[in-house]
């Protein structure tokens, strides 16, 4: 098995087990991971250790790693062909990312948008582990020699202090990481706030109309789609000042393959009723297959268990390999 995958390039995300991921997840990543599976070796996991850097309940904790965990298996990825980890059965990323921390400059941490704006957020909770979470987000990323990183915009500073750091201690120490690089692959689709379409769609938004998840059932997600925030012109079209239309264009054309000037046509004189009718149906339907696969994956706790097991064994013995060089 190791000298074919060997050869392929590999690729590394992790998934924080805080609320269930969003269309704008789907349509943006998970959508593409199966397939990115056949041509890269690649490792995914559920990032336990990250979301404790805010006060969480351990009950929520765990099942929310299991939930994480069964989605991406329901995504159709394999644990025996991919490696599905959860990252705190893997000791390794914590014995990594402590000597990261002495390798990384309290001044470059500082510099860390996402820093600032949890620690405005959650105020009461400044804690060390917030500060230093990117540096245990780089030894996901180097431990495993990654050569490329699927982030969304939020966390490309963060993977720009991963190449840092591997950079720096590659200069005084020889050969230890694989410089990591974002992966560019074909642009998946940014979905939007379907309440305020200038912002991005997230799970954390405490209006959930804003938000279609993964796991809602296909009436919640028609019903939200139904009261997205349009404009009162009435026709459908991709233009300026109509973000709210455009965004349900976007998604229509992501969950169809159609492109916008078919779109346009297929409504030509029709309103946003049947337009929003159409959107719905169509993400209800994207979302059918994955959706049969978690109610049966998720029901099936001795396979989530033992594939956690084996995962963990796989990851841990790559893992091994670069700290015990480190
Ligand atoms: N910080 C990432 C997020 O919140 C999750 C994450 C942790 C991650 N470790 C990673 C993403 C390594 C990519 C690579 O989205």
């Amino acid at each position: 098995m190791d000298s074919e995958t060997n050869k392929k390039q590999i690729v590394l995300s992790l998934v924080q087990p805080t609320g269930t991921p969003t269309l704008g997840n789907y349509l943006g990543a998970f959508k593409n991971w199966a397939k990115m599976a056949e041509d890269y070796d690649c490792l995914f996991g559920a990032a336990d250790l990250h979301s404790i850097t805010v006060r969480t309940e351990p009950k929520d904790l765990k099942s929310r790693t299991i939930e994480i965990y069964a989605i991406l298996l329901a995504l159709g990825l394999s644990p025996e062909k991919n490696t599905i980890f959860v990252q705190s059965q893997v000791p390794q990323h914590s014995q990594l990312a402590w000597i990261l921390n002495c390798y990384t400059q309290f001044g470059e941490a500082a510099r860390m948008t996402q820093f600032k704006d949890k620690a405005k957020k959650y105020a009461d909770n400044v804690n060390v582990g917030l500060f230093s979470y990117p540096t245990l987000m780089a030894a996901d990323i180097l431990i495993y020699q990654s050569d490329f990183v699927p982030v969304g915009e939020d966390q490309k500073q963060h993977l720009e202090l991963a190449r840092d750091i591997a950079t720096r201690m590659n200069h005084f120490y020889g050969n230890l990481f694989t410089v990591p690089a974002p992966f560019i692959g074909k642009a998946g689709a940014k979905v939007m706030s379907l309440q305020d379409p200038t912002k991005k769609m997230s799970k954390s938004d405490p209006n959930t109309k804003s938000f279609i998840s993964m796991l809602d059932s296909p009436d919640v997600m028609v019903k939200k789609i139904k009261s997205a925030v349009t404009d009162s012109e009435g026709r459908v079209y991709y233009g300026e000042n109509k973000p709210g239309i455009n965004n349900l264009m976007s998604i229509y054309s992501a969950c169809t393959s159609k492109s916008y000037e078919e779109i346009e046509q297929e409504f030509e004189g029709k309103g946003y009723g049947d337009f929003k009718a159409a959107v719905a149906e169509a993400v209800v339907e994207e979302l059918k297959p994955f959706r049969a696969e978690f109610d049966r994956i998720i029901n099936d706790r001795q396979y989530i268990l033992s594939s956690m097991a084996l995962g963990a064994e796989k990851a841990a013995a790559r893992a091994e390999r670069t700290l015990s060089k480190v």
